[in-house]
């Protein structure tokens, strides 16, 4: 009469009860079901049963049990069975006692005898409830985990995203500092897509890009005939964003002019367009970003200081590609998976990008893999160092890598065969003294570890 249970509501069960005849007939009963059952006979053993691993997925709990009897004892033990159901029973069918074990969070409660059908279906029941509770935590672990388009596992990124969903939410200032191209606007989107005006504008504008003149109306806005080519009353960037986020790009190259009206928004929430009188308001959250020491130019005098500490709330920096090596091959295959979705890359290609230096950062080696990916001949499974040269215009140079017996001196004048010599034993006996290891050898030569990776290549040393 009974049918077993579908794999998916067979479950790890914890049988607590003192009575050995109740223990055998309740095991027997369920592993008869398909479950995997756990026996205990009060409450420590059920505790030490249930830190086992795997974790039983739920707990049967008689209340009175030894030493005490007490029901009040086994109701104490019910929330300690974190987030796994929890059925209790007892011989006294009480409705206070099922009161208190529901408001301890007890799935159900059942009284003695137990009725089979009723216990078969309980359990059934609560394992599915079970079961999706975990996929909805797992759903939302996820959704936490979502990296926000900011790829990468080296420390420094998953810090820098750990800080962008903290900063994100609120509506402190953020300034974005880091070399060209290593993901400032990106970070900049992310942080208006975790914030709550994420609904609202993020609105960008590049402050080097404009004379003051314009930089004034593109932010400010401006009225009909206000200046030359005005023809119609034009709203300015802070009311578009108005609810949202505005992003000062390379807010370093903003003319002076310029510095004290934007800070004049930022500490009052008002602005005048270009050819008005009246004030308006717009509120908004800013981010800004630059490439440049900001507290140098504001030593110099080219920065306004007040501005600078306005801007600064909170700091993110983003750092060179060349500081985060283990983002290398990450980028490259998210990169290369969005142009060419089955294309893989060789162990020849990742080590060809491992020993290349990056000024261009994640810009650069984003260029790079697309180009590679378009490339790609139709029947090419995987992109190679050959192809990355190709992509990177050193196809001529195609050679050096790639047949490791040539000479790496042939063709070269007297002199740079001299010097390439010479540099050759150098790295050769620093790479020796040093007993192998690369992160040292590059020290006692005074350059850095990928620096010393490249010389390796380009002269054939291993
Ligand atoms: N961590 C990352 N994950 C994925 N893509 C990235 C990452 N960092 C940067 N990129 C990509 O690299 C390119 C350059 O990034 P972004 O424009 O944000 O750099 P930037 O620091 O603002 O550069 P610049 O100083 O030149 O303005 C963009 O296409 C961006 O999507
Ligand atoms: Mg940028």
């Amino acid at each position: 009469m009974h049918t077993p249970p579908d794999a998916a509501d067979r479950g790890r069960i914890l049988l607590v009860d003192d009575e050995p005849a109740f223990q055998r007939l309740g095991a027997n009963f369920l592993r008869g079901l398909g479950h995997e059952v756990l026996v205990a006979g009060d409450g420590e053993q059920a505790l030490a049963a249930f830190a086992t691993q795997p974790a039983p997925d739920l707990v049967l709990l008689d209340l009175a049990m030894p030493p005490s009897m007490d029901p009040e004892a086994g109701l104490a033990l019910v929330p300690r069975f974190a987030r796994v159901p929890v059925i209790v029973w007892s011989g006294h069918g009480d409705h206070e006692l099922a009161l208190r074990a529901a408001e301890l969070g007890a799935w159900d409660f059942l009284t003695k005898p137990i009725d089979p059908d009723m216990l078969r279906f309980v359990i059934g029941r609560a394992l599915r409830k079970a079961k999706l509770d975990a996929e909805l935590r797992a759903l939302r672990a996820v959704q936490a985990g979502d990296d926000m388009g900011l790829i990468g596992q080296a420390q420094a990124t998953v810090q820098l995203r750990a800080m962008v969903r903290r900063v994100g939410p609120t509506r402190v200032s953020v300034l974005v500092l880091g070399p060209t191209g290593s993901g400032k606007e990106l970070v900049a989107r992310a942080l208006h897509a975790c914030s709550p005006q994420s609904a609202s504008g993020f609105v960008a504008i590049h402050c080097g890009a404009l004379s003051a003149e314009l930089l004034e109306s593109e932010l400010f806005g401006h009225l009909k005939g206000s200046f030359t080519g005005a023809y119609r009353d034009q709203p300015g960037l802070v009311e578009v964003a108005h609810g949202g986020t505005l992003f000062l790009d390379e807010v370093g190259e903003m003319p002076p002019p310029m510095q004290v009206k934007l800070l004049r928004f930022l500490q009052e929430g008002t602005f005048v367009p270009v050819g008005g009188r009246s004030q308006k308001k717009a509120e908004v959250r800013v981010v800004a970003a630059t490439h440049r020491d900001l507290e140098a130019m504001v030593r110099d005098g080219s920065f306004r200081e007040d501005l600078y500490y306005r801007l600064k709330g909170v700091v993110l920096r983003t750092p060179a590609l060349s500081e985060r090596p283990a983002d290398v091959p990450l980028l490259a295959t998210r990169f290369l998976h969005r142009v060419a979705p089955r294309a893989g890359l060789s162990g020849d290609a990742l080590a060809w990008l491992a020993a290349r230096e990056w000024p261009g950062n994640v810009r650069e080696l984003k260029a790079l893999i697309e180009a590679a990916g378009a490339l790609l001949l139709q029947d090419q499974p995987e992109v190679d160092a050959p192809l990355l040269r190709l992509a990177a215009g050193e196809a001529d140079e195609g050679h050096h890598g790639a047949a490791e017996s040539a000479d790496p001196l042939e063709g070269l004048g007297p002199l740079d065969a001299a010097l390439a010599e010479l540099e050759r034993r150098l790295v050769r006996d620093a790479m020796q003294s040093a007993g192998g290891n690369q992160s040292e050898a590059a020290r006692r030569l005074g350059i850095s570890r990928v620096g010393l990776i490249k010389k390796l290549a380009r002269l054939g040393l291993r």
